[in-house]
């Protein structure tokens, strides 16, 4: 389906996002290899977490799910059951990347496979850590790509320094690292989100945080937990952009995560000049918060490579945002976006200059040159990409016309809903 937005003038009002896609993911994760029951309240009832959902009902975990709570009821570190056939993942990355650390230490084979997006994304950065591991996971190709095939067996301790800043990996390693005796180290070269770490702790695994380091003692069992799941603040990202954009608009987004781990945007539109408000701050195994914004000009700012991983997701709408900003704006060493739901560097360019905005990707930077005006309406693709879909949404209502955007199907990978929450804001 193709959407047609109107530019508008302003958004205002207070919403809630739906439940952050990383905990949802890994509430599945935890869930089923705990013992006893898990409950989850705000689960993102979106694609991707679905896929975890049904792969874990496929290998015999009882879950249930209804009005955004989920409840699981966890088979143990070991008791995950041999599943009938492969299992579809859909667009879900995380998925792909995670769920292969819980399958290294199961005792059947099984085979992970995707759409036709996520059967292109690289996988060699997880078979290479599970293959030290001792792990038998064999991929498609030289290049890693799924379907893969991951054959539980006895795991191995192991020191392992990420390459690229990236949690699937981390997590990926550290969910491998509960199987054996022994610690498991992992290093990363910069931090990125640790939803795993402080989910595993909260299930009681035995986990030493050290800043770049963590170190998981494995052959523990965990117990299942409840908790609350905050609004998804990579979600929240597109109505924060729409607001700092639109003069005169004033939002609230209530009950939003304020992980430290993914706030890269709210600094980055600080660093420009945003005014943003955190009310109500909770402190929380997740922490959340409400996040107020209203319009404030902003200028064009510099993102250091460093601070990618604390925002990767939020690069789209960002991009768009320094489209309209006064200035120049430089993300550095952005050269993970170009394996993400599709290649993020090229829809980003190839919209924006379509939206008249100057943009040049010089290697992994992107430079933005900010006209400070309206966008000129265009037709603009979403490339199969959800996060893309929704930041050329948020482009257009900026524009000097109506925009379309072809296939936003895709927003319902994360955020079923998203045309609705937009509907709603521009009418209040
Ligand atoms: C995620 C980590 C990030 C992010 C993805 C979700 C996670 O990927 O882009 O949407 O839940 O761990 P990388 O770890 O590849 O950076």
């Amino acid at each position: 389906m193709d959407k047609t937005i109107k530019p508008i003038e302003s958004i205002r009002g207070e919403i809630e996002v739906p439940g952050d896609k990383s905990i949802s993911h890994r509430a599945v994760f935890l869930g089923g290899i705990s013992r006893g029951k898990t409950e989850a309240h705000n689960f993102l009832e979106a694609e991707d977490c679905l896929h975890s959902v049904s792969a874990f009902r496929a290998m015999g975990i009882e879950i249930s799910l209804k009005e955004k709570t989920i409840i699981i009821n966890g088979a143990g570190l070991r008791g995950l059951k041999k599943p009938e056939k492969a299992l579809y993942l859909g667009n879900s990355g995380t998925t792909m990347r995670i769920l292969p650390g819980i399958l290294a230490g199961q005792n059947f084979e099984a085979t992970l496979t995707g759409d036709e997006s996520l059967n292109k994304r690289p996988m060699a950065r997880i078979v290479e850590p599970l293959s030290k591991m001792g792990v038998s996971i064999s991929s498609r190709d030289a290049r890693g790509l799924p379907p893969l095939v991951v054959k539980g067996g006895p795991v191995k301790p192991v020191e392992y320094d990420t390459k690229a800043a990236s949690a699937q990996v981390k997590s990926c390693v550290l969910f491998a690292g509960l199987y054996p005796a022994g610690e498991t180290v992992l290093r990363e070269a910069c931090q990125s989100r640790d939803h795993t770490e402080r989910m595993l702790e909260f299930f009681g695994a035995q986990i030493k945080k050290e800043k770049l380091f963590t170190k998981v003692n494995g052959n523990q069992e965990l117990n299942g937990r409840d908790f609350f799941i905050p609004g998804d603040i990579s979600s929240a990202a597109f109505f924060m952009v729409a607001a700092c954009m639109l003069e005169g608009s004033d939002i609230t987004i209530r009950e939003v995560g304020l992980n430290p781990t993914r706030m890269g945007l709210a600094d980055v539109l600080e660093s420009m000049g945003a005014d943003i408000q955190i009310k109500r701050a909770k402190k929380a195994i997740e922490p959340y918060g409400d996040i107020r914004i209203r319009f404030a000009p902003l200028k064009g700012t510099t993102v250091e490579k460093e601070k990618i991983p604390l925002l990767i997701d939020e690069i789209p709408v960002l991009a768009v945002l320094a489209a309209s900003a006064e200035g120049e704006t430089c993300i550095k060493g952005a050269g993970e976006l170009r394996v993400k739901e599709t290649d993020r560097i090229f829809s980003i360019s190839e919209n924006l200059k379509r939206l008249g905005a100057e943009i040049t990707s010089r290697g992994e930077n992107l430079i933005i040159k900010g006209s400070g005006r309206r966008f000129r309406k265009s037709r603009l693709e979403s490339f199969a990409d959800h996060r893309t879909a929704m930041a050329m949404s948020v482009a257009a209502l900026l524009a000097d016309g109506e925009c379309t955007i072809k296939n936003i199907d895709c927003v319902n990978t994360s955020f079923p809903g998203f045309f609705d929450m937009l509907g709603y804001l521009k009418k209040v």
